[in-house]
């Protein structure tokens, strides 16, 4: 159950994240995918993540902590062409340093709108991620926005896609921020692998 959650800090830089202490749990995806609107939607309050419409809305690396035992963590969008080109390599630098450094990270969600076709960058981001070993989870979104069928025969699309390429699978998860389903299967899903951070000291 969450308790509370609060807003802790933006950083710009992996190395000005708090202290990492406590296990650490971060949303990534293509902009306008829904990563902050799911927070949100999880700790269920409305306006702790900012949300937007329009693409690009968050820029930094935002901490949340959650019932003081750990973080949630919202993060850039990628693949928003009308942003700058210096600008989208910070972005990337900063993100790729985040999630190659960040010691306390125990998974990332990577989320994956459930009415596009598998997108190229992700799957270009999901190899680095598995080349890098980043432990991640897929999160499809906006499960609201299609009918039930649908929500199976997409699903089902993405999975003989992914195992063309893939040898294994990662877990997915099937959410709508909207509706507030498939929120309790990553609480629990953050419950469990909790148990298994280990303090460094
Ligand atoms: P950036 O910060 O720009 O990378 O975007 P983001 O991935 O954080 O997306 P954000 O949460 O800001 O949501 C983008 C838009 O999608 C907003 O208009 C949300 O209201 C909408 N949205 C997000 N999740 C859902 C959902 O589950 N269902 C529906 N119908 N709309 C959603
Ligand atoms: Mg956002």
């Amino acid at each position: 159950m969450i308790k509370n959650a609060k807003f802790i800090i933006s950083s710009t830089d992996y190395k000005k994240c708090p202290q990492p202490t406590l296990p650490e749990y971060a949303f990534i995806g293509r902009s306008n995918v829904g990563k902050s609107s799911l927070i949100n939607s999880i700790v269920n309050q409305k306006n702790l993540a900012k949300v937007s419409s329009k693409p690009g809305k968050t820029q930094l690396i935002n901490h949340f902590l959650i019932n003081d035992k750990w973080y949630l963590v919202d993060l850039p969008g990628f693949g928003y062409a009308k942003i700058s080109k210096t600008k989208r390599q910070e972005f990337q630098k900063m993100t790729s340093n985040y999630l190659s450094y960040r010691d306390n990270l125990m998974c990332l969600f990577v989320l994956i709108d459930l009415r596009l076709k598998p997108q190229i960058i992700d799957q270009n981001f999901m190899q680095w991620l598995a080349i890098a070993k980043i432990p991640f989870k897929i999160v499809f979104t906006k499960s609201d926005k299609v009918n039930k069928n649908s929500v199976t025969k997409n699903i089902k699309k993405y999975k003989e896609y992914m195992r063309k390429e893939w040898e294994e699978i990662p877990e997915i998860f099937i959410t709508s921020s909207l509706k507030k389903t498939g929120l309790i299967e990553i609480e629990n899903f953050i419950n469990q692998t909790n148990k298994l951070f280990i303090k460094n000291s």
